[in-house]
């Protein structure tokens, strides 16, 4: 099955004469369930595909298909000749009604081609019929653009030859337009790792290396988050997991995504992360935030200051791990912090990148002021968010450059479109299909790559990508479905 270069989920109808090859892209791109076709029901509810005294009850039949799959945000492909302006018009207008893209795809085909392929058939279309089709084709394509389609694309031979889209193009960032693509490391958010917990990690880790991840993070919470899991799911101490990954064989960058300062005192981070380092051959990063989930603190004994101390503590605790990895045992005076000597031996073996967490303010001004990096949310607000962390780092007198910017994203990304819908079906729980799909991006490795790509032309350098999908030690080759992605970013 090729890659749909469509808007999904949308209304597709498909215009064309008999013969153009309507029904075959449709196969070729879409899955059968998908594809709703008047010949097809006028085999359901009459005596064959060409059983012309069934189209009242085979096309009552598929208004009502395509209204009951639109209403549930589901892909609807409409395969009929597509040539009647009122049935598109209807159409197009219950696509508008629930929001959804509409897009009308044009089969030029030549007349001959279709003349040759309508002969071929066991029952052609007469002549005559096919005629007034191929006539229609002529002035189709000015209609289709005056009747407000998000896009209207045109396929020759099999392939997409033109889009015209209504859509307005985004804006980038000025000075951002040129191409950059995002590194991508691996978000090990659950661990079903089963009853061989070493193996698992060590499989995944390989994996994740040799189909191009830059690297492994691992969430840092003492229960698992609901936004994830169960509470009883495994979490594992992340310093001890990396610790097993920093011994194996591979050039991941190991780190935290990202550690609440709540948690340790920054020299106990400070160290862990330092051996990290060094144990991995310089390989650590460091994230870090000021910790949200009130019940993880509770459970396990810790305070849980007000947000604005929180916050207080992650500036501080930023300097006082800067101050332990900076070379010498001198004592440190700083803005916030005072140590009597900063004797921390191992050093890290680099300059440890900090990535800070949060879309907050407050946050995004302490990435821009303190951190090499940040983490925040990809929703509509990014651009802001980047404008802030930005203005920070200026007004900070840094290079707003120096800060790295980093997404989270939470993503399905199956083999292809059977695949895709197989792992939605899998994971939504009780959540609408649709909705789960739109809120993780379902999709295949190029569609993923190209949204990618969108958020490096904005300025992301690196995607920690997490999968809500990943599989037990059952299935090792579950990371291979990504490698396409991964070779996308690279070419
Ligand atoms: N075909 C082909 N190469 C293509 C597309 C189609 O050889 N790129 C062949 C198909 O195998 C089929 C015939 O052309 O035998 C008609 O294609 P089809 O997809 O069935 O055309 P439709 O537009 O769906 O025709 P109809 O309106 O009659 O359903
Ligand atoms: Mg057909």
């Amino acid at each position: 099955m090729a890659v749909t270069p469509l808007q999904d989920p949308a209304l597709v109808v498909l215009v064309g004469a008999a013969g153009s090859g309507k029904s075959t892209w449709a196969a070729d791109h879409y899955r059968a369930v998908e594809v709703v076709s008047s010949d097809t029901l006028r085999g359901v509810v009459g005596s064959g595909p060409a059983d012309l005294d069934a189209s009242v009850d085979a096309f009552d039949l598929l208004d009502r298909i395509v209204a009951a799959r639109l209403r549930r945000r589901l892909t609807v492909v409409v395969d009929t000749l597509g040539l009647d302006p009122a049935r598109r018009s209807g159409w197009l207008g219950q696509a508008r009604q629930h929001g959804i893209p509409a897009v009308a795809v044009l089969l030029d085909t030549p007349d001959a081609v279709c003349r040759q392929r309508n002969s071929r058939r066991d029952r052609p279309v007469p002549a005559p019929v096919l005629l007034t089709q191929l006539r229609r084709m002529r002035s189709v394509a000015a209609e289709l653009a005056a009747e407000g389609w998000d896009d209207v694309i045109t396929v020759r031979n099999n392939e997409v030859a033109d889009v015209r889209t209504a859509e307005t193009p985004v804006s980038l960032p000025s000075g951002r337009s040129e191409e950059s693509r995002p590194r991508v490391v691996l978000q090990l958010s659950s661990v079903p790792w089963g009853g061989e917990p070493t193996a698992w990690l060590r499989s995944i880790a390989l994996a994740a290396d040799e189909v191009g991840f830059h690297g492994i993070a691992l969430m840092d919470h003492l229960i698992q988050i609901p936004q994830v899991g169960r509470a009883w799911d495994p979490i594992p101490e992340p310093f001890v997991t990396l610790g097993l990954l920093a011994g194996l064989d591979t050039r991941l960058a190991l780190g935290t995504l990202v550690s609440p300062v709540t948690f340790r005192r920054p020299g106990l981070l400070a160290k862990a992360v330092a051996t990290l380092d060094v144990l991995s051959g310089g390989r650590a990063f460091c994230g870090v935030g000021a910790g949200w989930w009130e019940r993880e603190h509770a459970a396990y004994g810790l305070a849980f200051p007000t947000p604005g101390e929180r916050l207080d503590l992650l500036e501080e605790g930023i300097e006082t791990m800067r101050a332990l990895w900076s070379t010498g045992t001198r004592s440190y005076a700083g803005q916030r912090v005072s140590l009597p000597e900063t004797t921390s031996y191992p050093r890290p073996l680099h300059d440890v990148p900090i990535i800070v967490g949060g879309s907050g303010q407050r946050s995004l001004s302490i990435a821009g002021r303190l951190g090499d990096g940040c983490n925040v949310a990809a929703d509509d607000r990014l651009p802001s968010r980047i404008d802030v962390v930005r203005t920070a780092a200026r007004d900070a007198g840094r290079d707003p450059a120096e800060v790295e910017i980093t997404v989270l994203d939470v993503a399905i990304v199956g083999r292809d479109r059977d695949d895709t819908a197989a792992r939605v079906e899998r994971t939504r729980g009780r959540t609408a299909a649709a909705t789960w799909a739109t809120r993780h991006h379902a999709g295949e490795p190029a569609t993923h790559a190209e949204r990618y790509r969108r958020l490096g032309m904005l300025g992301v350098g690196t995607v920690f990508l997490a999968l809500p999908d990943l599989s037990g030690p059952e299935d090792p080759e579950d990371l291979e479905r990504v490698a396409p992605l991964l070779a996308a970013l690279r070419t």
